[in-house]
Protein backbone atom coordinates (compact mmCIF):
# COMPACT_ATOMS: atom_id res chain seq x y z
CA UNK A 1 0.00 0.00 0.00
CA UNK A 2 1.44 3.48 -0.76
CA UNK A 3 0.56 6.39 1.40
CA UNK A 4 1.02 10.26 0.55
CA UNK A 5 2.28 11.71 3.47
CA UNK A 6 1.70 15.83 3.65
CA UNK A 7 4.13 17.80 6.28
CA UNK A 8 6.57 14.37 6.49
CA UNK A 9 9.40 16.13 6.23
CA UNK A 10 7.91 18.09 10.22
CA UNK A 11 8.20 16.51 13.22
CA UNK A 12 5.76 14.23 13.70
CA UNK A 13 5.41 13.35 10.27
CA UNK A 14 9.12 12.47 9.85
CA UNK A 15 8.71 9.91 12.56
CA UNK A 16 5.76 8.61 11.15
CA UNK A 17 7.21 8.28 8.15
CA UNK A 18 10.04 6.43 9.43
CA UNK A 19 7.20 3.91 11.48
CA UNK A 20 5.60 3.57 7.87
CA UNK A 21 8.90 2.70 6.59
CA UNK A 22 9.03 -0.09 9.12
CA UNK A 23 6.15 -1.48 8.95
CA UNK A 24 6.38 -2.23 5.02
CA UNK A 25 4.61 0.80 3.40
CA UNK A 26 5.92 2.57 0.11
CA UNK A 27 5.58 6.74 1.17
CA UNK A 28 5.37 9.73 -1.33
CA UNK A 29 6.09 12.94 1.31
CA UNK A 30 4.86 16.25 0.04
CA UNK A 31 6.35 19.19 2.00
CA UNK A 32 6.27 22.43 1.07
CA UNK A 33 9.47 22.74 3.60
CA UNK A 34 8.10 26.16 4.97
CA UNK A 35 8.49 24.47 8.72
CA UNK A 36 9.77 21.01 7.39
CA UNK A 37 13.51 20.03 7.19
CA UNK A 38 14.94 18.52 3.96
CA UNK A 39 17.92 17.00 6.02
CA UNK A 40 15.08 15.20 8.02
CA UNK A 41 14.16 13.14 4.42
CA UNK A 42 18.17 12.02 4.32
CA UNK A 43 16.88 9.63 7.18
CA UNK A 44 14.04 8.57 5.40
CA UNK A 45 15.73 7.34 2.71
CA UNK A 46 13.13 4.78 1.21
CA UNK A 47 10.78 7.28 1.13
CA UNK A 48 10.05 9.35 -2.10
CA UNK A 49 10.12 13.51 -1.43
CA UNK A 50 8.39 15.68 -3.50
CA UNK A 51 8.68 19.50 -2.65
CA UNK A 52 5.22 21.37 -3.39
CA UNK A 53 2.55 22.26 -1.44
CA UNK A 54 -1.41 21.01 -0.85
CA UNK A 55 -3.04 23.59 -2.56
CA UNK A 56 -1.52 22.67 -5.45
CA UNK A 57 -4.21 20.63 -7.10
CA UNK A 58 -2.72 19.41 -10.16
CA UNK A 59 0.64 18.26 -8.25
CA UNK A 60 -1.63 16.48 -5.96
CA UNK A 61 -3.87 14.82 -8.49
CA UNK A 62 -0.89 13.21 -10.33
CA UNK A 63 0.53 11.90 -7.32
CA UNK A 64 -2.48 10.26 -6.23
CA UNK A 65 -3.33 9.26 -9.47
CA UNK A 66 -0.17 7.92 -10.87
CA UNK A 67 1.35 6.71 -7.74
CA UNK A 68 -1.56 4.72 -6.99
CA UNK A 69 -1.94 6.26 -3.59
CA UNK A 70 -4.46 4.49 -1.28
CA UNK A 71 -4.38 6.24 1.83
CA UNK A 72 -3.49 10.24 2.56
CA UNK A 73 -1.57 10.96 6.41
CA UNK A 74 -2.08 14.77 6.88
CA UNK A 75 -0.17 16.76 8.86
CA UNK A 76 1.07 19.76 6.93
CA UNK A 77 -0.26 22.73 8.91
CA UNK A 78 0.72 25.44 10.99
CA UNK A 79 0.66 24.26 15.18
CA UNK A 80 1.59 27.17 17.42
CA UNK A 81 -1.29 28.18 19.66
CA UNK A 82 0.13 31.67 20.54
CA UNK A 83 0.98 32.67 16.81
CA UNK A 84 -2.30 31.74 15.78
CA UNK A 85 -3.75 34.22 18.71
CA UNK A 86 -1.74 36.52 17.45
CA UNK A 87 -2.38 36.09 13.60
CA UNK A 88 -5.74 33.82 12.88
CA UNK A 89 -5.05 34.44 9.00
CA UNK A 90 -2.33 32.00 7.71
CA UNK A 91 -3.99 29.26 10.08
CA UNK A 92 -7.31 29.21 8.03
CA UNK A 93 -5.61 29.62 5.17
CA UNK A 94 -3.23 26.95 5.70
CA UNK A 95 -5.25 24.47 8.02
CA UNK A 96 -8.62 24.97 6.10
CA UNK A 97 -8.50 26.10 2.92
CA UNK A 98 -5.46 24.52 2.02
CA UNK A 99 -6.51 21.31 3.80
CA UNK A 100 -9.87 21.45 2.07
CA UNK A 101 -8.16 21.39 -1.26
CA UNK A 102 -6.50 18.62 -0.80
CA UNK A 103 -9.27 16.64 1.08
CA UNK A 104 -11.01 17.60 -2.76
CA UNK A 105 -7.88 16.03 -4.30
CA UNK A 106 -8.37 12.85 -2.11
CA UNK A 107 -12.57 12.66 -3.33
CA UNK A 108 -12.05 13.63 -6.96
CA UNK A 109 -8.71 10.45 -6.70
CA UNK A 110 -11.16 8.30 -4.75
CA UNK A 111 -8.45 7.51 -2.15
CA UNK A 112 -10.18 5.49 0.72
CA UNK A 113 -8.68 6.35 3.65
CA UNK A 114 -7.14 9.31 5.28
CA UNK A 115 -5.60 9.83 8.60
CA UNK A 116 -5.76 13.32 10.19
CA UNK A 117 -2.94 14.77 12.66
CA UNK A 118 -5.89 16.66 15.07
CA UNK A 119 -4.97 18.32 18.36
CA UNK A 120 -6.15 18.31 22.45
CA UNK A 121 -7.01 22.03 21.36
CA UNK A 122 -10.25 21.18 20.08
CA UNK A 123 -11.45 20.44 23.66
CA UNK A 124 -10.67 24.31 24.97
CA UNK A 125 -10.62 24.24 28.68
CA UNK A 126 -11.51 21.23 29.88
CA UNK A 127 -14.46 20.76 31.88
CA UNK A 128 -12.86 17.85 33.68
CA UNK A 129 -9.53 15.56 33.31
CA UNK A 130 -8.73 12.93 31.67
CA UNK A 131 -10.38 14.75 28.48
CA UNK A 132 -12.33 11.43 26.73
CA UNK A 133 -13.20 12.15 22.87
CA UNK A 134 -17.08 12.97 23.87
CA UNK A 135 -15.73 15.93 25.79
CA UNK A 136 -17.22 18.96 24.60
CA UNK A 137 -15.50 20.83 21.75
CA UNK A 138 -14.78 24.35 22.43
CA UNK A 139 -11.63 25.23 20.71
CA UNK A 140 -10.01 28.59 22.76
CA UNK A 141 -7.54 29.66 19.66
CA UNK A 142 -7.59 29.37 15.97
CA UNK A 143 -5.67 27.09 16.07
CA UNK A 144 -7.93 24.29 17.42
CA UNK A 145 -10.70 26.10 15.85
CA UNK A 146 -9.03 25.34 12.22
CA UNK A 147 -8.05 21.52 13.47
CA UNK A 148 -11.70 20.96 14.46
CA UNK A 149 -12.87 22.60 11.05
CA UNK A 150 -11.15 20.13 9.10
CA UNK A 151 -12.38 16.60 11.24
CA UNK A 152 -15.89 18.28 10.93
CA UNK A 153 -15.23 18.63 7.07
CA UNK A 154 -14.12 14.59 7.24
CA UNK A 155 -17.32 13.48 9.02
CA UNK A 156 -19.39 14.72 6.21
CA UNK A 157 -17.56 13.78 3.58
CA UNK A 158 -16.98 10.29 4.80
CA UNK A 159 -20.90 10.63 4.93
CA UNK A 160 -21.45 11.83 1.42
CA UNK A 161 -18.35 10.39 0.01
CA UNK A 162 -17.61 7.41 1.81
CA UNK A 163 -14.06 8.08 2.62
CA UNK A 164 -13.09 6.48 5.94
CA UNK A 165 -11.16 8.31 8.25
CA UNK A 166 -9.08 8.74 11.25
CA UNK A 167 -8.51 11.80 13.36
CA UNK A 168 -5.90 11.66 16.00
CA UNK A 169 -5.95 14.28 18.61
CA UNK A 170 -2.25 14.48 20.07
CA UNK A 171 -1.85 16.02 23.65
CA UNK A 172 2.04 17.30 24.19
CA UNK A 173 4.25 16.17 21.87
CA UNK A 174 7.48 15.67 22.31
CA UNK A 175 11.08 13.65 22.50
CA UNK A 176 12.68 12.82 19.64
CA UNK A 177 13.64 9.08 17.42
CA UNK A 178 15.18 6.94 19.92
CA UNK A 179 17.84 6.10 16.71
CA UNK A 180 18.41 9.18 17.28
CA UNK A 181 17.99 10.20 13.44
CA UNK A 182 15.10 12.64 13.28
CA UNK A 183 14.22 15.24 16.00
CA UNK A 184 11.77 18.52 16.82
CA UNK A 185 13.54 21.60 15.20
CA UNK A 186 10.83 24.50 14.83
CA UNK A 187 11.86 27.45 14.42
CA UNK A 188 10.75 29.62 15.84
CA UNK A 189 10.67 26.91 19.18
CA UNK A 190 8.09 28.06 21.83
CA UNK A 191 7.87 24.28 23.29
CA UNK A 192 8.41 23.76 27.05
CA UNK A 193 10.71 20.90 26.74
CA UNK A 194 13.22 22.13 23.51
CA UNK A 195 13.69 24.99 25.25
CA UNK A 196 14.83 22.94 28.68
CA UNK A 197 16.51 21.48 26.70
CA UNK A 198 18.65 24.42 24.84
CA UNK A 199 19.00 25.80 28.69
CA UNK A 200 20.71 23.40 29.75
CA UNK A 201 22.99 23.17 26.45
CA UNK A 202 23.55 26.84 27.37
CA UNK A 203 22.18 28.55 24.17
CA UNK A 204 19.21 29.65 25.17
CA UNK A 205 19.34 32.12 28.26
CA UNK A 206 16.75 30.42 30.93
CA UNK A 207 13.44 29.40 30.60
CA UNK A 208 10.45 31.41 31.79
CA UNK A 209 7.63 29.53 34.18
CA UNK A 210 4.45 30.75 32.55
CA UNK A 211 2.58 31.16 35.82
CA UNK A 212 3.14 30.27 39.20
CA UNK A 213 -0.87 30.95 40.19
CA UNK A 214 -2.45 27.78 39.10
CA UNK A 215 -5.11 25.60 40.77
CA UNK A 216 -2.06 22.99 40.63
CA UNK A 217 -0.39 20.95 43.42
CA UNK A 218 2.69 23.83 42.50
CA UNK A 219 0.39 26.43 40.96
CA UNK A 220 2.17 25.56 37.40
CA UNK A 221 0.44 23.95 34.49
CA UNK A 222 0.55 20.24 33.57
CA UNK A 223 0.16 18.93 30.64
CA UNK A 224 -0.02 15.00 29.49
CA UNK A 225 3.57 14.43 27.15
CA UNK A 226 3.73 12.02 24.94
CA UNK A 227 6.49 10.27 22.85
CA UNK A 228 6.76 10.93 19.24
CA UNK A 229 7.78 7.83 18.24
CA UNK A 230 4.73 6.04 20.34
CA UNK A 231 2.11 9.01 18.19
CA UNK A 232 3.82 7.89 14.94
CA UNK A 233 3.27 3.85 15.55
CA UNK A 234 -0.87 5.09 16.63
CA UNK A 235 -0.82 6.35 12.98
CA UNK A 236 0.53 3.24 11.48
CA UNK A 237 -2.32 1.21 13.98
CA UNK A 238 -5.29 3.65 12.35
CA UNK A 239 -4.34 2.89 8.79
CA UNK A 240 -4.20 -0.90 9.54
CA UNK A 241 -7.69 -0.79 11.41
CA UNK A 242 -9.42 1.39 8.60
CA UNK A 243 -7.48 -0.96 6.21
CA UNK A 244 -9.17 -4.05 8.13
CA UNK A 245 -12.64 -2.28 8.20
CA UNK A 246 -12.90 0.03 10.88
CA UNK A 247 -15.69 2.49 10.49
CA UNK A 248 -14.15 6.06 10.80
CA UNK A 249 -13.21 7.33 14.36
CA UNK A 250 -11.46 10.06 16.86
CA UNK A 251 -9.12 8.97 19.03
CA UNK A 252 -7.07 11.01 22.19
CA UNK A 253 -3.16 10.63 22.20
CA UNK A 254 -1.65 10.51 25.68
CA UNK A 255 -0.35 8.98 28.74
CA UNK A 256 -2.74 9.68 30.78
CA UNK A 257 -0.29 11.25 33.02
CA UNK A 258 0.09 15.10 33.77
CA UNK A 259 3.52 17.17 34.57
CA UNK A 260 3.70 20.43 35.93
CA UNK A 261 6.17 22.59 34.12
CA UNK A 262 8.19 22.47 37.88
CA UNK A 263 8.19 18.79 37.11
CA UNK A 264 9.55 19.04 33.85
CA UNK A 265 12.30 21.66 34.55
CA UNK A 266 13.20 18.79 37.39
CA UNK A 267 13.10 15.66 35.46
CA UNK A 268 15.48 17.78 32.73
CA UNK A 269 17.84 18.50 35.13
CA UNK A 270 18.62 14.99 36.37
CA UNK A 271 18.40 13.62 32.93
CA UNK A 272 21.21 16.05 31.41
CA UNK A 273 22.77 16.80 35.02
CA UNK A 274 23.14 20.85 33.88
CA UNK A 275 22.48 23.08 35.54
CA UNK A 276 18.90 25.03 33.89
CA UNK A 277 18.14 28.57 34.67
CA UNK A 278 14.90 29.28 35.46
CA UNK A 279 12.66 32.42 35.71
CA UNK A 280 9.47 33.37 36.87
CA UNK A 281 6.59 34.89 34.47
CA UNK A 282 3.32 35.66 34.04
CA UNK A 283 0.56 33.30 32.55
CA UNK A 284 0.33 32.58 28.82
CA UNK A 285 -3.03 33.51 27.15
CA UNK A 286 -4.96 30.94 26.53
CA UNK A 287 -3.35 28.46 28.21
CA UNK A 288 -5.63 25.98 30.51
CA UNK A 289 -4.33 24.86 33.76
CA UNK A 290 -4.07 21.07 33.24
CA UNK A 291 -5.09 18.91 30.18
CA UNK A 292 -4.76 15.32 30.36
CA UNK A 293 -5.80 12.78 28.36
CA UNK A 294 -7.60 9.48 28.69
CA UNK A 295 -6.25 7.42 25.68
CA UNK A 296 -8.93 4.83 26.57
CA UNK A 297 -10.65 4.39 23.57
CA UNK A 298 -7.26 3.83 21.72
CA UNK A 299 -5.76 1.36 23.66
CA UNK A 300 -9.30 -0.49 23.75
CA UNK A 301 -10.28 -0.59 20.20
CA UNK A 302 -6.64 0.00 18.39
CA UNK A 303 -4.61 -2.18 21.08
CA UNK A 304 -2.05 1.33 21.23
CA UNK A 305 0.51 0.63 23.86
CA UNK A 306 3.51 3.32 24.49
CA UNK A 307 6.69 2.25 24.46
CA UNK A 308 8.24 5.40 25.74
CA UNK A 309 5.96 6.60 28.15
CA UNK A 310 7.89 7.91 31.29
CA UNK A 311 9.01 11.86 31.07
CA UNK A 312 12.53 10.44 31.59
CA UNK A 313 12.56 9.00 28.11
CA UNK A 314 10.64 11.04 26.53
CA UNK A 315 13.30 14.09 27.56
CA UNK A 316 16.15 11.25 27.63
CA UNK A 317 15.70 11.14 23.57
CA UNK A 318 15.32 14.53 23.45
CA UNK A 319 18.53 15.69 25.04
CA UNK A 320 20.78 12.97 23.09
CA UNK A 321 19.01 14.66 19.23
CA UNK A 322 19.98 18.39 20.90
CA UNK A 323 23.37 17.45 22.30
CA UNK A 324 24.18 16.05 18.79
CA UNK A 325 22.32 19.23 16.52
CA UNK A 326 21.74 22.13 19.42
CA UNK A 327 20.70 24.17 16.40
CA UNK A 328 18.46 21.54 14.50
CA UNK A 329 18.65 19.92 11.71
CA UNK A 330 20.93 22.18 9.49
CA UNK A 331 24.12 22.24 12.02
N1 LIG B 1 5.72 26.83 29.05
C1 LIG B 1 6.45 27.61 29.93
N2 LIG B 1 7.53 28.29 29.43
C2 LIG B 1 7.90 28.22 28.12
C3 LIG B 1 7.14 27.41 27.24
C4 LIG B 1 6.05 26.74 27.75
O1 LIG B 1 6.15 27.71 31.12
O2 LIG B 1 8.88 28.88 27.73
C5 LIG B 1 4.56 26.09 29.60
C6 LIG B 1 3.26 26.46 28.90
O3 LIG B 1 2.66 27.55 29.54
C7 LIG B 1 2.47 25.16 29.06
C8 LIG B 1 3.53 24.06 29.05
O4 LIG B 1 4.77 24.73 29.34
O5 LIG B 1 1.83 25.12 30.30
C9 LIG B 1 3.66 23.37 27.71
O6 LIG B 1 3.76 24.36 26.69
P1 LIG B 1 4.12 24.05 25.18
O7 LIG B 1 4.23 25.36 24.47
O8 LIG B 1 5.27 23.11 25.13
O9 LIG B 1 2.86 23.24 24.64
P2 LIG B 1 1.30 23.64 24.66
O10 LIG B 1 0.69 22.89 25.81
O11 LIG B 1 1.07 25.08 24.61
O12 LIG B 1 0.81 23.14 23.23
C10 LIG B 1 1.05 21.86 22.73
C11 LIG B 1 1.10 21.93 21.21
C12 LIG B 1 -0.22 22.31 20.67
C13 LIG B 1 -1.30 21.43 21.20
C14 LIG B 1 -1.26 21.37 22.70
C15 LIG B 1 -2.27 20.39 23.17
O13 LIG B 1 2.07 22.86 20.78
O14 LIG B 1 -0.18 22.18 19.26
O15 LIG B 1 0.03 21.00 23.13
O16 LIG B 1 -2.05 20.03 24.49
F1 LIG B 1 -2.51 21.90 20.83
Amino acid sequence: MHVLVTGGAGYIGSHTVKELLRAGYKVTVLDNLFRGHRSAMQHLRGADFIQGDIVDRELVAELLKNRGIRAVMHFAALSLVGESVANPSPYYQNNVIKGLALLEAVREAGVPYFIFSSTAAVYGEPEQVPIEENHALRPTNPYGATKLAFEEALRWYDKAYGIKYICLRYFNAAGADPDGELGEDHRPETHLIPLVLKAALGIYPGVTVFGTDYPTPDGTCVRDYIHVTDLAAAHVLALQALEGGLPSAVYNLGNERGYSVREVIEVARRVTGRNIPVKEGDRRPGDPAVLVASSRRIRKELGWRPCYGDLETIIGTAWEWYRLHPEGYEN
